[in-house]
């Protein structure tokens, strides 16, 4: 182990990226700290972490000539989105490269319904669920009462931030509502909290988990709304979400990070929804509240150094900074100046030029001695920060 970390420090280990979006960028920061090669994989010099390459390549990471050839010019290699080419993957293994998470276990995770039955092979708790193969068979479980109303559908893959996820409440919903396509179907889980876990992992086995947080949920946009750091439930029921983060990322054998989100039921039970091997929307706040942030965790994670403390150092809510609703071009900021008035408060924008309504654009990090006066703050961020044209 000693000979390879003193080639990732002494510079001589790139590490490849692919995707370059906003947690490209963001763990691009904590790489600079280490002079670490940084290569990034996307489209064009436009994406969020392009200027903070070492190396930008333009290409497709869903195509398999694209990832083989980048692939084959790193020595380590992770992803920011799971939607990669994966079989291109399995053969830059074979060819030597180092690629965490593991292509199988990405096969397994950018396939909603294969966690799933990974979850029950590994008996680990999950809300019930079938598999079904489109609208049809959808239509006809339901006649043959193999479903009931209501249940939530969600498309097997190319799902996010919402996108691909339908609660079917109503006979009307079954007729008109249905996703296209081979589809997850899960009981509809009655949830107090959804909470998550960031753990990371390396490739010797070490373990070590964030503290747990909660998201609210913004029905509208179906994003998170705030998130709260340390999530506000018992030290009993802590300690058994982040074992049961720590368990899961054990059974997929991954190196980096496991986001795991899980919903605590109003009867006090904790399902495992879906997890994502990468950094999360769900560790942000961690940049600022916590000794590592979850960006260099991974990268400790994918290198196999020792991971960073997780300490969280004060209470943190973060905010998404999402575009206004109606409006859609370039974009233009509001209120930054007051924003940056409240004692305690980080910015970071991504870098998009243009503003879609609900698109994510940047996050706050909001600091403070309690859950309470961190809200409150919340709160004025909220009635000034514009993201709108
Ligand atoms: N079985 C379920 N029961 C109730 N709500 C659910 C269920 N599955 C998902 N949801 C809600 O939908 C949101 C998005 O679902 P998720 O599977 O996490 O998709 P995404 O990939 O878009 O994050 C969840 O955060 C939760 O609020
Ligand atoms: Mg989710």
């Amino acid at each position: 182990m000693t000979d390879s970390i003193a080639k990732v420090f002494n510079g001589e280990t790139k590490l490849g990226i692919l995707g370059g979006g906003q947690l490209g960028k963001m763990m691009a920061l904590p790489a600079a700290n280490w002079h670490l090669p940084y290569w990034i994989l996307d489209k064009d010099e436009s994406v969020p972490a392009a200027p903070y390459a070492t190396k930008f390549v333009a290409g497709d990471f869903r195509k398999e000539e694209d990832v083989l050839r980048f692939g084959r010019q790193v020595d380590v290699l992770t992803i920011e989105i799971e939607h990669v080419h994966t079989g291109a993957l399995h053969q830059l293994v074979k060819e030597g490269v180092i690629v965490h998470p593991a292509p199988s276990v990405l096969d397994i995770i950018k396939d909603k319904g294969a966690q799933k039955l990974f979850y029950e092979e590994h008996q680990l708790p999950s809300s019930p669920f079938m598999l079904l193969e489109d609208e049809g068979a959808i239509r006809a479980a339901v006649k043959e009462g193999k479903i009931q109303l209501p249940f939530v559908q969600k498309s097997r893959t190319g799902g996010y931030d919402g996108r691909g996820v339908t609660v079917i409440k109503t006979a009307d919903d079954l007729a008109n509502n249905l996703l296209p396509g081979p589809a997850l179907i899960e009981e509809l889980v009655d949830i107090d909290k959804e909470l998550g876990v960031v753990v990371a992992r390396n490739a010797d086995g070490e373990m070590k988990s964030f503290p747990v947080v909660e998201m609210a949920f913004d029905p509208v946009a179906n994003l998170v709304d705030y998130l709260l750091a340390p999530a506000q439930i018992t030290q009993a029921l802590e300690q058994k979400a982040i074992a049961l983060a720590e368990q899961t990322a054990a059974a997929y054998g991954l190196s980096g990070l496991l986001a795991v989100e899980l919903f605590l039921t109003k009867s006090g039970e904790l399902l495992i929804n879906e997890v994502a091997p990468r950094p999360h929307n769900s560790g942000h706040h961690t940049i600022e509240s916590c000794l590592t942030s979850q960006f260099e965790q991974h990268l400790r994670g994918v290198l196999n150094l020792p991971l960073g403390d997780t300490r969280l150092l004060q209470t943190a809510v973060m905010l998404n900074i999402l575009g206004e609703p109606g409006a859609s071009g370039p974009v233009n900021y509001r209120g930054m100046g007051e924003v940056l008035g409240i004692p305690d408060v980080f910015v970071h924008l991504y870098g998009k030029k243009e503003t879609r309504p609900f698109r994510k654009m940047g996050h706050v990090t909001i600091m403070a001695a309690n859950p309470q006066e961190a809200l409150q703050k919340a709160e004025k961020v909220k009635a000034v920060l514009r993201c709108g044209v």
